[in-house]
């Protein structure tokens, strides 16, 4: 078996002038959930269909399980699974006829596809729900279809683009529990995603992508620890007060305050969570200043973005608080 499941060197694919992949480098260890992180129109989509072998490279060269991608891209695709941002599934079958279906597009006879089916709604918790349409499944039921189906013929490497977005919390918890069963059965994958928590929560190592490259490579706890711990957030009722306010979190911050004037609030990276909450408090109550909100979260993809890069994502999702004290 080969160390590496995924390798990628300098790879570049050009639509017109930009280039949405732009000397992308990637190593993906065998038997690993590897994330590939970063904003909308970072280049992800592309990084994977061109790994998948269904877009043609204009430079560099890439690899899966030691098959060379633009030389035989037959070869990887016997290798490989691929579930898109877009579920493909049939939304008029139950999800056993649509995984008997691609067991037959997969040329399996009628009896090892209706096999392979049972297989699958097994593994991914799906036999209650097996013989009812899919129309009407919840959107991580249909993400555990789409995974299912990728799964028909066992590949080695499975690319799953955003398997978690747009769903709920539940949803997505019932996705990362079939992730990582599939890992624990021995299969490599390469997950892209815009949430840091969920690359942290599955991922062993993560790459951020920017403007089709590659701007970070490290476990997860190392990138969040670039923006130097757990953040602190305090939201002040007047912004004429967010200089004094920032004062105080200097005090007990890993790295210099960041202020926003339009939200009013202030914040900074904290390594030890609690008892910075507790000081801050009582600093700031010492010093008069009226304090809307406080609270510690964990750092998101924008802040890990914001260190590595200066500039913030474009859609920032709102701010996930772990815990609060007001
Ligand atoms: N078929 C295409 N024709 C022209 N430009 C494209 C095409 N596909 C992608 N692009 C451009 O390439 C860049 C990378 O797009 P890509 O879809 O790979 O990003 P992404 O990281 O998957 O984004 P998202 O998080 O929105 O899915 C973007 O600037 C995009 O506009
Ligand atoms: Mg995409």
């Amino acid at each position: 078996m080969t160390e590496y499941a995924v390798r990628a060197e300098a790879i570049r694919k050009r639509y017109g002038d930009t280039y949405a992949l732009d000397g992308f480098d990637l190593a993906v260890r065998t038997g690993t959930v590897h994330g590939l992180l970063g904003p909308n129109g970072a280049g992800k989509t592309t990084a994977v269909r061109a790994l998948a072998t269904l877009l043609k490279l204009d430079g560099g060269r890439a690899t899966v399980a030691g098959v060379d991608v633009s030389r035989d891209p037959r070869g990887v695709r016997s290798l490989i699974g691929l579930t898109g941002q877009y579920a493909a599934v049939d939304e008029i079958l139950t999800g056993r006829q649509n995984l008997e279906m691609f067991g037959r597009l997969f040329h399996l006879g009628g009896r090892r596809a209706a096999l392979r089916a049972g297989e699958l709604l097994e593994r991914f918790d799906l036999v209650e729900a097996a013989d009812k349409g899919v129309g009407g499944y919840s959107g991580g039921m249909r993400r555990r279809l789409d995974l299912a189906a990728s799964m028909i013929l066992a590949p080695r490497v499975l690319f799953l683009d955003e398997p978690t977005t747009g769903l709920d919390p539940r949803g997505r918890g019932e996705v990362w529990d079939a992730v990582r069963s599939l890992v624990a059965n021995g299969t490599t994958v390469l997950l892209t995603t815009q949430y840091l928590d969920e690359a942290d929560k599955l991922a062993s190592h993560i790459t951020l992508i920017d403007q089709g490259r590659a701007i970070a490579d490290d476990t997860p706890a190392e990138l969040k620890n670039t923006v130097g711990g757990d953040l602190i957030e305090v939201v002040v009722y007047e912004s004429r007060e967010l200089p004094a306010a920032a004062q105080v979190l200097a005090r007990v911050a890993s790295a210099p305050p960041g202020t926003d004037p339009e939200t009013r609030r202030v914040h900074a990276p904290v390594a030890d969570r609690v008892a910075a909450l507790t000081e801050v408090a009582r600093e700031l109550r010492d010093r008069g200043i009226a304090v809307e909100d406080i609270g510690l979260r964990r750092p998101s993809l924008d802040d890990v973005f914001l260190r590595l890069t200066g500039r913030r994502t474009e859609a920032a999702p709102a701010p996930e608080k772990t815990e609060v004290a007001a």
